[in-house]
């Protein structure tokens, strides 16, 4: 009876630590901000913190309280939220700001060098009231300022620069990189550039002169690319390009925005019907439609009173995606290159497409220019213009119809090439145009993140569902030890020797100072020593960037719930304010990597290796619910023990997870090691136990070959193409339908190995290994069924 008191205990002392995961003081205040706290400058005009960009998604911002809905000037994590439980931005005290989401992954860091431990004291963050925020060190030196990666937004005093640049939002109310940047080119010349999804185009200044030194105002000899836009009003860049705003010298807050429009504009803060907003005081242009790619191809932009702008197809055309007009148009017919079906033309009046020309015949009747387009297949209609000063047309025929625009004042028609018997459904081009030029349909688009409260209730429900069953498991391993070591003694030993906790003084005279390095895993350096009670243990001393405390204590709490032979042990950690470390059981043998290259493993062992692997990643995804998955295994991380038995070590990136699918946005940075990773990282693809199969695939695939997935290749063409390779080679060097010969196998099988080998378990393992390797990861068999395969062979 009081043995189950006793586990009753230690199971509602392991709870604790996980709810600390969402309660933890440690993360109010101190070192870092979590979603419900703000830094706001001492004027209290900016404030710095989780700004909502969706339903329960945050990205880290600086934004401007005065006006009536808050302006974000600045933002960290643009591209790729967070969501509302547990994210949080920390000080390191290497002096690096760093913004973790709620499973602790990093999302988004400062990339200024590590300090030297000595500067390394008294960092401070502090948004400041020109809305710069900046972490400066005791001498009050600044290390990092967001001032220096402006987003969309400059901010008077706030340098652009040749490192920085201005990047659009996606639309008014979706904060995600856009398709405009502002930057000084390489000749020195502040340009603004469209970077849409098939063209990029420079718009300003006018791309009609290319020569630089003949732009109006420009400098290209200045090489200092420098430009500010100063308080008064007054902005000047270094090639010389200045604007005075209309309300130049006025005292008030300004801003100058590269918008979602692709329009540059400068905005003073003003008070109006006693409500404080920003108003337009400068702008790059005037005219919407002169800004390129609004539309995309085949599609043309006019001006609208209501909403400044609007997109329409061209006749015979239809909208590519609904949602995204940068996308453009696309044609209902088609244009054989035949000549005796010779194409006719529509007239558009006043309509201007911008570049793309073929090339350009002066003083041309209009028959004529319309022979020039049909004589060539890639034409796609014309331009015909008068110009005054020559007294004659000109014809510009042109390859594809981009930056479209229809103006009253353009001289010039469009004739656009369609088939001879005309377009069969003669739709006005308008009548698309009731769509709007708003860009992406961010409703869409935008990030959401599961209901809060439902997260929280789902993760709280794994949690305790892995409590009980650990403690069910622990019940029963106890009752098994219990009748192993049937002395009292033997609860303490259970409790101290799972669960130990160490003071860093202790693990520190236990690796003698940190001296025997042994590995280097994710997250930390691992150091041999001996403990307290005689122990020999391999010590793990996690990187400061890793985790907070509630993090760290929950993924203990993980490592330490998990028993199995084929898992390596946690015997204790120790957590003392920034020093984080696990004691684990000490291999002797070294990690599987390292036994491959040194021929240590003869083909009885690798066999035995594949067999206790697979059973501990089994273990792992089926045995513990699937709530725990490795995500990077590779031989470096099979450790071997005195006999050469393998376990599977480093959850240092797993994670609790919710036992079905695993959503995506938990893993919104990749893990894992290149050459190991599934198919699902690369192709954004759900990520579910099957990632660790493959892993698993690969590592069998190396223990037969003796090849590994990265070393054998030089090209550097990203990872499918590399780890696909040492799979592609097997694939077609096999032949199990020759089953007399089998001279597949010595043409694949590690020379170290020399010959001693049982054919049919090699037979066995590739097979197994190809299938792990699918592609598809529904083609992969789970864990278990691994370990079937692999078991029922050997008796
Ligand atoms: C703006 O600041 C005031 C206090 O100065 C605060 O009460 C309010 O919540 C802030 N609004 C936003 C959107 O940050
Ligand atoms: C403020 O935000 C609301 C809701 O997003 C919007 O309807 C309104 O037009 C905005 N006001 C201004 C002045 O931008
Ligand atoms: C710079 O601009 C000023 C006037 O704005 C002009 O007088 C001067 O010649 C320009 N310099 C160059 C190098 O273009
Ligand atoms: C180059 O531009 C910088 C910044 O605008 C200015 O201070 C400097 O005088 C310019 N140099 C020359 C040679 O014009
Ligand atoms: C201010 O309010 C008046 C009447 O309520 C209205 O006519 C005017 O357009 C408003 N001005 C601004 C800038 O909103
Ligand atoms: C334009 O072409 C016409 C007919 O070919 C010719 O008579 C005329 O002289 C040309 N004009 C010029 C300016 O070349
Ligand atoms: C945006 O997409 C949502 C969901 O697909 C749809 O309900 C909504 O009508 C769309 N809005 C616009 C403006 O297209």
């Amino acid at each position: 009876m009081d043995i189950s008191i006793f586990f009753l205990l230690l199971c509602l002392l392991q709870t604790l630590p996980q709810l600390a995961n969402t309660f933890d003081s440690d993360t109010l205040g101190g070192t870092s901000l979590s979603i419900e706290n703000r830094l706001v400058s001492a004027n209290g005009e900016y404030s710095a913190g989780f700004f909502p960009v969706g339903d329960n998604a945050f990205c880290f911002a600086i934004w401007f309280n005065k006006s009536t809905n808050s302006t974000v000037v600045w933002m960290a994590n643009r591209d790729d939220p967070v969501d509302g439980t547990g994210s949080k931005l920390s000080v390191l005290n290497e002096g690096k700001l760093i913004l973790t989401n709620s499973v602790g992954i990093t999302i988004w860091t400062t990339r200024t060098p590590a300090l030297a431990t000595s500067e390394a004291t008294y960092l401070q963050l502090q948004l400041l009231n020109t809305g710069n925020l900046v972490l400066s060190n005791s001498k009050s030196v600044i290390i990092w300022q967001s001032f220096d990666s402006p987003t969309d937004t400059l901010l008077p005093q706030q340098a652009l620069t040749m490192l920085s640049s201005l990047i659009s939002k996606r639309s008014q109310d979706d904060y995600a990189s856009g398709n405009y940047k502002l930057f000084f080119d390489n000749d020195n010349v502040l340009r603004l550039l469209f970077v849409g999804p098939t063209m990029t185009s420079l718009y300003w200044p006018d791309p009609w002169v290319t020569d630089p030194g003949k732009l109006p105002q420009r400098d290209p000899h200045n090489s200092s690319r420098h430009a500010i836009l100063h308080d008064s009003g007054y902005f000047r860049s270094s090639d010389n390009f200045t604007f005075f705003a209309t309300d130049f010298g006025v005292v008030t807050h300004r801003r100058l925005t590269l918008d979602s429009d692709g329009n540059l504009r400068s905005y003073s803060l003003k008070k109006m019907n006693r409500t404080w907003d920003w108003a337009v005081t400068w702008q790059v242009s005037s005219q919407p439609c002169r800004i390129h790619g609004i539309c995309g191809p085949n599609s043309l932009c006019s001006a609208d009173h209501v909403s400044g702008r609007r997109c329409s197809c061209l006749p015979g055309f239809k909208v590519k995606d609904h949602t995204d007009w940068s996308y453009g148009c696309e044609p209902e017919f088609s244009i054989s290159c035949n000549r005796k079906d010779p194409s006719s033309f529509v007239q558009l009046d006043n309509v201007e497409y911008y570049g793309s020309d073929l090339t350009v015949y002066a003083n041309i009747t209009l028959p004529d220019c319309e022979d020039k387009c049909r004589n060539s297949c890639i034409c796609k209609g014309f331009q015909y213009k008068f110009v005054v000063y020559n007294g004659y047309y000109f014809c510009y025929p042109k390859f594809q119809l981009v930056s479209g625009h229809h103006s009253p004042n353009f001289e010039g028609d469009f004739y656009l090439r369609v088939p001879k018997a005309g377009l069969s459904n003669n739709k006005s081009p308008d009548e698309a145009s009731r769509l709007e030029c708003s860009a992406k349909n961010s409703t869409q688009q935008r990030i959401t993140y599961e209901n809060k409260t439902v997260k929280l209730l789902l993760w709280f429900a794994t949690a305790v569902g892995g409590v009980e069953v650990t403690c069910i498991v622990l019940v029963w391993l106890f009752l098994l030890r219990s009748s192993k070591h049937p002395n009292p003694a033997a609860k303490g030993y259970l409790l101290t020797n799972r669960f130990q906790r160490f003071t860093f003084d202790e693990l520190r005279k236990a690796t003698r100072g940190f001296k025997e390095v042994i590995g280097a895993g994710a997250g930390g350096i691992v150091y041999k020593g001996v403990l307290p009670n005689q122990r020999v243990a391999a010590i793990k001393r996690l990187n400061e960037a890793n985790q907070g405390k509630a993090e760290f204590l929950a993924e203990v709490n993980t490592i330490g719930m998990l028993n199995h032979m084929y898992l390596i042990e946690m015997w204790g950690y120790c957590a003392e304010g920034k020093h984080k470390l696990l004691v684990y059981e000490y291999m002797e043998h070294g990690s599987l990597a390292e036994n491959l290259n040194s021929n240590a493993l003869d083909w009885e062992k690798r066999f035995e290796i594949a067999v206790g692997t697979a059973k501990g990643l089994a273990y792992l995804h089926e045995e513990c619910l699937e709530w725990v998955l490795h995500c990077d295994v590779k031989p470096q991380n099979i450790l071997l023990d005195a006999d050469y038995q393998p376990k599977v070590a480093d959850f240092g990136l797993s994670k609790l997870q919710s036992r079905s699918t695993i959503d995506r946005s938990n893993f919104s940075k990749m893990r894992g090691t290149r050459g190991y990773m599934a198919p699902e990282w690369i192709y954004n693809l759900p990520i579910t136990s099957k990632v660790d199969v493959y892993s698993y695939g690969i590592v069998l695939l190396e223990m037969v070959t003796g090849k590994s997935p990265n070393g054998m290749h030089t090209l550097d063409n990203g990872e499918t193409r590399e780890h696909k390779r040492l799979v592609t080679l097997v694939r077609e060097t096999i032949d199990f339908e020759n089953a007399i010969t089998m001279a597949w196998i010595e043409e694949i099988i590690d020379p170290m190995i020399c010959g001693n080998y049982d054919k049919v378990k090699v037979e066995l393992l590739v097979k197994v290994a190809l299938q792990c390797v699918a592609e598809n990861k529904d083609d992969r068999p789970t864990m278990n069924q691994v370990v079937e395969m692999l078991v029922s062979h050997e008796e």
